[in-house]
C-alpha cells in the first residue's frame, strides 16, 4: 500500500518540480535585465532648493535625466521632507536611500578624522578648504568610510558660518551664558564651551522654532541657510565671523554603487564630477547673494568684527584644535593650514 502510494506520489512530485521550474523560467524571462532596468537614486537632504546643495542636487537630477534618462531616475527630497540628516545616514547604510549630501560634521561618528572640518578658524575661506580637499589627504578622506558602506564621491561646499544671536557679538566674551544650537558634533560642542556659552545639539529642521520660542538664543550657519530657513526673522544680530566651514560629503551606498552596470556608473561619475565643480564654483556667490537678501529685510543687523576682536575670537577657540588633534590624526592636521601654523 505504502509502495503504491509512493508510486502515485512520484509523478506528482515530478510534475510539481516541472511547474516550479517553468514558473521560474517565466519569471526570469520577464525580469528586466540591466539594459531595461531603471535604477532609482533616492536623494534626501535637509536644505532648501535655493541653497548650494539644493541647486547641486537639482542639477544632478537634470543631467542624469538628459544623459541617462530611462535608465536612471534621481528623486530629490529637499528641506527635510523625507528625513533629517541623522536618519539619512542610517537609511543610506541600509540601502533605503542611495545618495546623500550630509554635512561633514555629522560624519564624525563614522570617522573622527572628519572632525577636522569643524575646527574653528582653521580654514580662512573656501579656497583654503578646497586646497585641502584636493590634496592627497583630502582625497583619502573621501574613501575613508567606504568599508562602512559610505562611498564619498565628492565634497560640496556650502560656505563659511556666521553667528546669530539676540545681542551683538563683537567680542567672544559677549556670548557668555547664551545657548547656541549646534549640529551633532563634539568639536562644535567644544567650540561653544570655549566661548563660555551653552551648546545644544539639535536637528536643522527644529532650529527656527527653537529660536522663536526662546529654547535657544543663537545658532551658527551660513548665509544661505540663514536666508532660506528664515533664521534672520528670529535673530536680531548676525556676526560676520566666518569662524567655521560648512560643507558636505556627497556619498552613495557602496554596495549600490558597485552593483551598477559599468557604463551607468562611469556616466554617473562624470556627471558627479561636473556638478561638484559647478556647486563649488557657485557656492560663495550664492552665500553673498543670500547675505544681501537677509540684510535687505532689515530684520537682522550685521555685526562686523574689528581685527582686534577677531584676534580674541581666534585665541579663545584655538585650544579646541589641540583638544581634537590626536583623534583627527597628525597626517590630516598637517595637510591643512594648521600644518603651516605649527
Ligand atoms: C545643511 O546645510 O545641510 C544643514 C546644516 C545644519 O544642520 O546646520
Amino acid at each position: 500500500m505504502k509502495i503504491q502510494n509512493f508510486k502515485h506520489f512520484q509523478p506528482r512530485l515530478v510534475l510539481l518540480i516541472y511547474m516550479v521550474l517553468i514558473f521560474q523560467l517565466v519569471l526570469t524571462s520577464c525580469a528586466p535585465d540591466d539594459k531595461e532596468k531603471i535604477f532609482v537614486i533616492k536623494f534626501p537632504h535637509v536644505t532648501a532648493p535655493a541653497t548650494p546643495k539644493g541647486q547641486g542636487a537639482e542639477r544632478l537630477r537634470q543631467l542624469v535625466d538628459e544623459r541617462l534618462g530611462g535608465r536612471v531616475k534621481v528623486e530629490i527630497y529637499p528641506s527635510s521632507q523625507l528625513m533629517n540628516d541623522d536618519d539619512s545616514l542610517e537609511a543610506l547604510a541600509f540601502g533605503e536611500v542611495q545618495m546623500i549630501a550630509v554635512s561633514l560634521s555629522k560624519f564624525d561618528r563614522l570617522s573622527p578624522r572628519f572632525q577636522v572640518f569643524d575646527l574653528p578658524f582653521l580654514f580662512t575661506d573656501l579656497q583654503e578648504v578646497e586646497e585641502f580637499q584636493a590634496s592627497e589627504t583630502g582625497l583619502m578622506l573621501l574613501r575613508t568610510i567606504e568599508n562602512k558602506g559610505f562611498l564619498g564621491l565628492g565634497f560640496w561646499h556650502n560656505g563659511m558660518k556666521q553667528f546669530g544671536a539676540p545681542i551683538p557679538l563683537n567680542n567672544p566674551a559677549d556670548a557668555a551664558g547664551l545657548k547656541f544650537r549646534i549640529m551633532v558634533s563634539d568639536v562644535l560642542q567644544a567650540q561653544i564651551l570655549a566661548m563660555d556659552a551653552v551648546p545644544q545639539k539639535m536637528a536643522f529642521s527644529e532650529v527656527y522654532q527653537a529660536l522663536q520660542s526662546g529654547a535657544i538664543d543663537g545658532q551658527e550657519n551660513t548665509w544661505s541657510n540663514i536666508w532660506s530657513q528664515k533664521f534672520f526673522e528670529v535673530q536680531p544680530y548676525i556676526t560676520q565671523s566666518n569662524h567655521g566651514y560648512l560643507g558636505y560629503l556627497l556619498a552613495v551606498n557602496t554596495e549600490f554603487w558597485r552593483t551598477l552596470p559599468d557604463d551607468i556608473r562611469t556616466e554617473l561619475e562624470a556627471i558627479v564630477a561636473e556638478v561638484t565643480a559647478e556647486v563649488n564654483a557657485r557656492a560663495e556667490a550664492i552665500n553673498l547673494e543670500h547675505r544681501d537678501l537677509v540684510l535687505a529685510t532689515g530684520k537682522s543687523v550685521l555685526v562686523e568684527l574689528s581685527e582686534k576682536d577677531l584676534e580674541d575670537w581666534r585665541a579663545m577657540m584655538r585650544p579646541v584644535w589641540d583638544q581634537f588633534a590626536d583623534e583627527i590624526g597628525d597626517d590630516v592636521m598637517q595637510a591643512t593650514a594648521a600644518g603651516k601654523v605649527h
